[in-house]
């Protein structure tokens, strides 16, 4: 249980809230670069309560600005991309992903010498394309690196980047990240009953461990049917600091749009069976997945990362943790927040916190624990794959979030080695 100046202090992500401080000294994905591949180059985001617009100018360049054009406020949400930079479709102003002001039309043509535009600057953020996903950085210069995470360099792999806003404080969808028992719960006796209401409870967990790292938490449990020989228990996974969950073949980032919203931006990986090695991607599909049912009004829970959204916004837009009980099982939510609470007094002392990477040498392919990773990296043959108690199931049906388009699933198929006309197994059971 946390007193309310407690919960404010960790959830509050505004410009000088200690927490919004801290969060804005590392990189943090707000995109798929495939979004803005075709016409649509541009689009309003808001993060950490900041209102701006990402744009991709015509030479390919990324820039993330203020929404508000400098001169008299109009939405640069429907200004055009030009070769560099962004123009105010209102009078034509031009700025770049700097925030430099190169064009001012009328008062370029009336006062030429004025070199007004040299006064003029608009609030704009760093930029990065990595792993399919476009990264900001929104805290002060000079920015650290951008993690080079192992997976991002995998090869044979099909990769997905899939969002969601979910309208509730990012904390709660963390707190996910290092919350063991929600497995049994959720998604394995809540995800059996909502298909078939007799179902039987699965396995239970009987000990569940947490231990810190260079770059977060590992969480290890013990299931009763699997033992303490199985990967759950040896290896684990990452709640990924600050705000991300690394499960072996997917990343799950958990960004603040502001105190009350959170982006979802997952990366997915497939390993390709070895047959249909090599698999070179040309690109990376990135798609938005609805998280409410239109025709019932009710949150989406047919698959595993949708069940997850319905307890997060279930806990309310600001979940009340004055009235919270914790038990054992919510060890590492304890470990978490006193980590977040020790890194937020290193910043206001003006120390780099946690995690934060500024040696390219040591910021070269970080490896994560990884369950199968040798699946993962190494590749097996189709059967096997078909076979796999994980794997298997993500050949039928695409398990994590609902809405994947059919294209995508079709260019998964392909490289997967299958036909691909055979509609997802949405009656299947992925625990
Ligand atoms: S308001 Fe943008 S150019 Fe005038
Ligand atoms: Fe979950």
């Amino acid at each position: 249980m946390l007193t309310e100046e407690q919960n404010r202090q960790l959830t509050r992500v505004g410009s000088g809230t200690p927490m919004g401080e801290l969060l804005r000294r590392y990189w943090h994905p707000i995109a798929g670069v495939a979004e803005f591949d075709g016409e649509d180059r541009i689009r309003p985001v808001r993060l950490f309560g900041e209102d701006l617009v990402l744009y991709r100018d015509k030479s390919g360049v990324f820039g993330l600005v203020d929404r508000r054009c400098p001169h008299r406020r109009a939405d640069l949400a429907y200004g055009f991309v030009e070769q560099c930079g962004l123009r105010c479709n209102y009078h034509g102003w031009r700025f770049d992903a700097d925030g430099r002001c190169l064009e001012q039309p009328y008062e370029d043509v009336a006062n030429p010498t004025g070199r007004f535009r040299d006064k003029i600057r608009i609030a704009s953020y760093p930029v990065a394309v990595k792993a399919g996903m476009v990264w900001a950085y929104m805290g002060p210069a000079p920015a650290p690196l951008l993690p080079d995470w192992e997976p991002f360099s995998w090869k044979n792999g099909f990769v997905q980047v899939v969002l969601a806003e979910i309208p509730c404080n990012w904390l709660q969808c963390q707190e996910n990240s290092i919350d063991p028992v929600h497995f049994e719960w959720m998604h394995m006796n809540w995800g059996r009953r909502l298909r078939a209401p007799d179902s039987a409870h699965g396995p239970r967990h009987l000990a569940v461990a947490f231990d810190e790292f260079d770059h977060g938490f590992v969480y290890r449990r013990h299931r009763e049917d699997l033992g303490e020989a199985h990967g759950m228990w040896t290896v684990g996974r990452v709640c990924l600091w600050p705000n991300a969950f690394f499960l072996g073949d997917h990343f799950e980032y958990r960004v603040p749009i502001d105190d009350e919203n959170t982006l979802s931006v997952a990366w997915m990986f497939n390993r390709v069976p070895t047959e249909s090695e090599p698999f070179v991607q040309e690109t990376i599909p990135a798609w938005r997945g609805p998280i409410a049912d239109p025709a019932t009004g009710k949150w989406i829970s047919s698959h595993v990362m949708n069940q997850d959204f319905v307890a997060w916004v279930g806990q309310g837009r600001i979940a009340d943790r004055t009235k919270e009980n914790l038990g054992t099982s919510d060890r590492g939510i304890g470990l978490l927040r006193r980590r977040f609470t020790s890194e937020m007094k290193k910043v206001a002392d003006g120390e780099d916190p946690k995690g934060v990477l500024r040696d390219p040498q040591a910021n070269r392919r970080i490896p994560l624990p990884t369950m199968h990773r040798e699946v993962l990296t190494g590749g097996l043959p189709l059967a096997q794959v078909k076979a796999h108690p994980v794997f298997g199931a993500h050949l039928d049906r695409f398990v994590f979030q609902a809405g994947q388009p059919a294209e995508v699933w079709r260019d998964f198929r392909r490289a997967m080695g299958l036909p691909p006309d055979v509609a997802p197994n949405e009656a299947e059971n992925a625990f």
